[in-house]
């Protein structure tokens, strides 16, 4: 297709990879070199070296690279970042995420689920099983929204449906650069969860809530127990909206504004990318974590920083 793609005089000047993580790379390179722009479903890639190959492509081409991950299209997740940017809350002090999802707290893997399928398989899904598919969200979420960035952790993976090569749940401790704690959890065997992703944020003046499944709603809940729901749609909301408040937007529209601000990216205001838009950079921080955790959890390290500049993996104790 990219072939004959960029063959045309009216050929295709973009694609989108929706395929399972192990076809991201060798799809976004042939669309890369092709001279294509390309959106790619998260994780960037289903590796750490992959990620830093295709890296060095995006900055090589000059092309618009941009990564769907979902939850920060949502309005009210631009406002909380907008908030917390802006100093509404005070200085962070702690931030939770939490993903829960119950649909594979059975090996539906075995019973012809396809979706199921590719993820338990480390040929097609990575090295991460639930850290990949959704801790790689909750990590991201809490970096983009709190605008800090994780320095060090301590993983705790698990298999929890057994005969699975790969993590079905995950347990976080984190420090943020400057100090602030968080704590991430992740589990896809949370028995009758659906898709339950929770950010907390603390600041010194306020707490900012939100909650997946009430998408259009923010709560700021202040001292002494005054509390405030700011909802999607009004008119000092930062973050787009398509429909008038009250009138419920979800999931396909936080993916149209991401497909939005990436078509815009293309036309000219490629700004947008990093400042508003998950590029690649976010997409290697996030394959970072997920590489580096399922390591250390596997190797009982403790305290690991995040970044390392020789490569390896240091473990440092938790003083
Ligand atoms: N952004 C999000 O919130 C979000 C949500 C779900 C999935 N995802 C990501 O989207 C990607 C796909 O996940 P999914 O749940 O839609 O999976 P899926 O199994 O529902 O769909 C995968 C699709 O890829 C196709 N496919 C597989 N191998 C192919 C090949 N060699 N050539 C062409 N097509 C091929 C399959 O036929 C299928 O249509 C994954 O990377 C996943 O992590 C992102």
């Amino acid at each position: 297709m990219i072939t004959a793609e960029a063959a045309r005089p009216d050929g295709a000047e973009a694609v989108a990879i929706v395929t399972p993580n192990h076809l991201h790379l060798p799809v976004a390179l042939a669309a890369l070199e092709a001279g294509m722009h390309v959106i790619s479903d998260k994780p960037a890639t289903a590796t750490l070296d992959e990620a830093l190959v295709l890296q060095e492509a995006v900055e090589r081409s000059g092309k618009i690279y941009a990564l769907t991950y979902t939850y920060t299209g949502y309005a009210m997740v631009r406002h909380a970042r907008a908030m917390i940017a802006a100093g509404a809350i005070g200085s962070v002090r702690k931030l939770t995420v939490r993903y829960a999802q119950g649909w594979l707290a059975e090996p539906v893997e075995n019973a012809g689920n396809t979706q199921a399928q590719w993820r338990v398989d480390p040929a097609r899904a990575g090295i991460g099983g639930c850290i990949g598919d959704i801790g790689a969200h909750a990590f991201n979420m809490a970096e983009y929204v709190s605008g800090l960035k994780v320095e060090r952790f301590v993983a705790d993976l698990a298999t929890l449906v057994s005969r699975r090569d790969l993590d079905d749940d995950c347990n976080v401790l984190m420090r943020f650069v400057g100090g602030a704690p968080g704590v991430l959890t992740a589990s896809q065997v949370a028995t009758g969860e659906r898709n339950d992703l929770q950010l907390h944020i603390h600041g010194t003046k306020a707490t900012l809530s939100w909650n997946h499944e009430d998408p259009g709603s923010l709560a700021v809940l202040w001292p002494a127990g005054k509390s405030e729901i700011l909802r999607a749609g009004s008119a000092d909301i930062i973050g787009p909206a398509r429909l008038p408040t009250g009138h419920p937007e979800g999931s396909i529209e936080a993916f149209a504004n991401i497909y939005s601000d990436f078509a815009a990216a293309v036309r000219g205001n490629a700004a947008l990318v990093d400042e508003q838009l998950p590029g690649i950079r976010a997409g290697v921080r996030s394959m970072r974590f997920v590489e580096r955790a399922v390591r250390a959890s596997a190797d009982g390290a403790g305290w690991t920083l995040l970044e390392q500049r020789d490569g390896a993996i240091v473990a440092e104790s938790a003083a």
